[in-house]
């Protein structure tokens, strides 16, 4: 229905009237929100207003326009007007009590796992390593076949990897990273990848279904497991001090050649105890000179470059580092073991 000039007139100064009233009649901050709200919300009465402007007739509506904008404008004031008049004065420092006791503010900290890694990246950058990411999600190309792994490894068993159906799985270590940044840079490379990884293993002390790894590589002319041995040694006396040692026994791993494994002195220093189950020792990872096979599935020509590639286990550094004796306890989220870093 088309309204008419004189009929919308009318209405404004009802509602300016109305509006006085109740503004007149509030005592708290909350009645002049409620107020505020039924005069000038989306649905408000002023906003109704400026929908029936719409039907006047042209030459009427700049006149309608104008007074309904007085009235919004007039309506905004006394509200802000009236909200000022609850901040100052008696009412509010009655509100505040200073004898309540204060509110505890709880200082989150970074969880050791995030802690350890961060030295780890640090010590790794300082030594001229990039940091690379990864993918979680793997291809089997990624994870497996390009590291030499072929399809009847028995690393590959449905056993220790979780498949996600089709070529993908969730990778195993974080090795498939070696391929993805070899794909993607030529050498020299020298780069840190660190990650998530997945296995289907039964939670023990020692085995978590997820775990953290750092990858390394190194490809360049001339790497020799020397330089290995030096990167490691040195990472290991930068993470645990002067005293730490080394121990590398032969292994195999499909994509390295020769491989072995690493271990790191243990905090009792060779004493003894549950952690290096007696031994002094605590297993890290695997490590080696790259396989040529691997370079081979990247085209890189194994005659003019050499590499070496390292595992870390990223929970057994911070089992060290913090003497703890039970992976598990990382994951739990107890925060008495959480607030002790
Ligand atoms: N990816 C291997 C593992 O998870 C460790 C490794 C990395 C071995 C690099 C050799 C070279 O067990």
């Amino acid at each position: 229905m088309a309204e008419n000039l004189q009929t919308i007139i009318a209405q404004i100064s009802e509602i300016a009237a109305e509006f006085n009233k109740d503004i007149q009649q509030t005592k708290s901050r909350d009645d002049t929100e409620q107020v505020k709200v039924k005069f000038l919300s989306r649905k408000g009465v002023v906003q109704n207003l400026f929908v029936l402007l719409g039907t006047l007739e042209n030459q009427d509506r700049p006149r309608a326009g104008a007074e309904l904008n007085r009235l919004k404008n007039d309506i905004q004031n006394a509200i802000d007007e009236k909200l000022k008049s609850f901040q100052t004065g008696k009412r509010s420092i009655e509100l505040f009590d200073p004898t309540l006791p204060g509110k505890e503010y709880h200082i989150g900290s970074f969880h050791p796992l995030l802690q350890v890694l961060d030295e780890i990246k640090d010590i790794f950058v300082g030594m001229g390593f990039r940091i690379e990411e990864g993918n979680e999600i793997e291809t089997d190309y990624h994870n497996f076949e390009a590291l030499n792994i072929p399809p009847d490894h028995p690393s590959r068993d449905m056993h220790d990897t979780f498949y996600m159906g089709g070529k993908y799985l969730l990778r195993t270590h974080t090795s498939p990273v070696q391929i993805h940044t070899m794909e993607q840079q030529k050498p020299p490379i020298r780069m840190i990848a660190p990650g998530k990884c997945y296995r289907k293993d039964t939670p023990d002390a020692s085995h978590s279904p997820i775990f953290n790894q750092v990858e390394g590589l190194c490809v360049d002319k001339g790497v020799s497991f020397g330089d290995l041995k030096g990167v490691v040694q040195a990472f290991a006396q930068k993470m645990f001090g002067k005293d730490a040692k080394v121990r590398f026994r032969p292994s195999f791993f499909p994509f390295t050649e020769p491989s072995a494994e690493y271990d790191f002195s243990c905090f009792c220093k060779g004493k003894g105890c549950r952690v290096c189950k007696n031994t002094g020792w605590l297993e890290i990872s695997g490590a080696g000179m790259v396989d040529p096979a691997v370079f081979g599935f990247v085209d890189y020509d194994p005659q003019v470059y050499s590499g070496y590639a390292f595992g870390m286990g990223v929970e057994r550094i911070a089992m060290l580092k913090y003497r703890v004796n039970d992976i598990r306890i990382f994951y739990e989220n107890d925060v008495r073991f959480l607030e002790q870093f």
